[in-house]
């Protein structure tokens, strides 16, 4: 049974939408596509049936990873579909703590950057809508260090002789 993970922000158009691209595409290398089945939503809902941030598309691009999809909200019956829910900052976290139904649900959601090992405890994926081009660039580089720590722990946890 893959791992279901649920990368989640505010827009969903720019932090998770990199978020998601980046862990896929890193499992793929890892060669643990199979193991891992990701997806992503925001806790809000502006910006639902949108194409990700053209600027977060442009930037991840460059750097070799392909933002697919299109913006959708979290819903509390969507923590019955995932292991992980995993939050870009603080407050989506709490958002999400306060949309989940129970204390199993609760458990579910972390900080994205609680898998960086280089990360200090709390560090968030700062939003970079409203700021420069280096802001985008920084969300790749700290989901790229947060989804190997994420990929590392499915390496681990994966029975051996697979
Ligand atoms: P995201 O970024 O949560 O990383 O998708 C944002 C997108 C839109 C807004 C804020 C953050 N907004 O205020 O519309």
């Amino acid at each position: 049974m893959p791992l279901r993970v649920c990368l989640v922000c505010l827009g969903n158009i720019c932090r998770s939408p990199t978020a998601e691209a980046v862990l896929r595409e890193r499992a793929a290398r890892a060669g643990l596509s199979r193991e891992l089945r990701i997806e992503s939503a925001g806790t809000g809902g502006h910006h639902e049936g949108e194409r990700a941030d053209p600027r977060s598309r442009e930037h991840g691009a460059r750097r070799g990873y392909d933002l697919r999809g299109r913006a959708r909200r979290f819903h509390r019956d969507d923590f019955a579909r995932f292991d992980l829910v995993l939050a870009m900052d603080a407050s989506n976290a709490s958002a999400l703590r306060r949309l989940a139904p129970d204390a199993a649900a609760r458990e579910k959601v972390r900080l994205f950057r609680s898998f960086d090992p280089s990360a200090a405890p709390g560090a968030e994926v700062p939003d970079p809508y409203y700021g420069g081009p280096a802001g985008f660039d920084e969300v790749i580089d700290l989901c790229e260090r947060a989804a190997d720590g994420l990929i590392a722990e499915v390496a681990r946890s994966r029975p051996r002789g697979d």
